[in-house]
């Protein structure tokens, strides 16, 4: 029989299945590509402003996301507790992803605006101090850390070079040009107009109640409060909807 040489053949075997393996994969996957859902662009999607950009690279050095997911799935109890599922194109602009892969805390992907800035502030310092059962880590030490302004504009550009994914560049060269300013800006609050109009329902405001220091609490609580806020689930309309 002809499936006797297959299995008495080691390096038969072997190439046959990578072939079975590689067409499975294939069906699978090619379609994603070219499937509405998975590449729609959303209204209300912008990249993120510098402080927040800053805010979100604290929150990957610091590992948040070994205890905190950031996408809520398409199932009743998450909707629930936490709103509207994820889309694919909220995490347009994370490179690297931050959709994790464990809950020990909750699912951070619409924790914009839920809590003040005191709330955060807090809470990062000593999570004891507003959830007396928490078993998070303190992050006091991020008040006394300051960002490094100077040359973010590099850090933005950078992106643009990692992140052009067919659809042009992430950041335009005015954003580029005004990372600096704008980074500040968003941090105190002073003279933010340009910068808020360059970002789309952007927040600009002293996060950390030091308005003398741009820290990294600044840029931690900027980003949490932008999660989940810039996409307008009143009028969004799937055209697919999750079975
Ligand atoms: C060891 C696991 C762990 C790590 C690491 C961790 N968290 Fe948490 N986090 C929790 C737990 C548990 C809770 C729920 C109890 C509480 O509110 O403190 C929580 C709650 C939160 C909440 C409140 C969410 C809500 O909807 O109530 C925020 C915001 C948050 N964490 C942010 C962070 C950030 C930012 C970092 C990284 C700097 C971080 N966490 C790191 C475990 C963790």
């Amino acid at each position: 029989m002809k499936h006797e040489s297959l299995e008495k053949n080691a390096t038969l075997l072997l190439i046959f299945s990578f072939l079975v393996v590689t067409v499975g994969g294939l069906v699978q996957i090619a379609p994603l590509f070219y499937l509405q859902n998975t590449i729609e662009s959303v209204e209300g999607m912008r990249p993120y402003t510098p402080l927040e950009l800053a805010g979100r690279n604290v929150y990957v050095r610091e590992g948040c996301y070994v205890c905190h997911s950031q996408m809520i799935r398409p199932f009743r109890d998450e909707v629930e507790r936490y709103g509207h599922y994820s889309l694919a194109a909220e995490s347009q602009f994370d490179h690297p992803f931050q959709w994790g892969s464990k809950r020990t805390g909750p699912d951070l992907a619409r924790v914009g605006n839920k809590y003040s800035d005191d709330w955060h502030r807090e809470h990062l310092m000593n999570p004891r101090n507003v959830v007396p059962e928490s078993v998070m880590p303190g992050y006091a030490y991020l008040m006394n850390k300051e960002v490094k302004i100077a040359g973010f504009g590099k850090h933005l550009a950078t992106l643009n070079l990692t992140a052009n994914n067919g659809k042009g560049n992430m950041y335009s060269d005015e954003q580029v040009a005004s990372a600096e300013a704008d980074l500040q800006a968003q941090a105190t609050g002073v003279d933010a107009d340009a910068m808020l109009a360059r970002y789309p329902k952007s927040q600009a405001r002293d996060f950390d109640g030091q308005p003398a220091k741009v820290t990294e609490m600044d840029a931690l609580i900027a980003y949490l409060q932008m999660m989940g806020t810039l996409v307008d689930f009143s009028t969004f309309k799937t055209e697919v909807e999750p079975r």
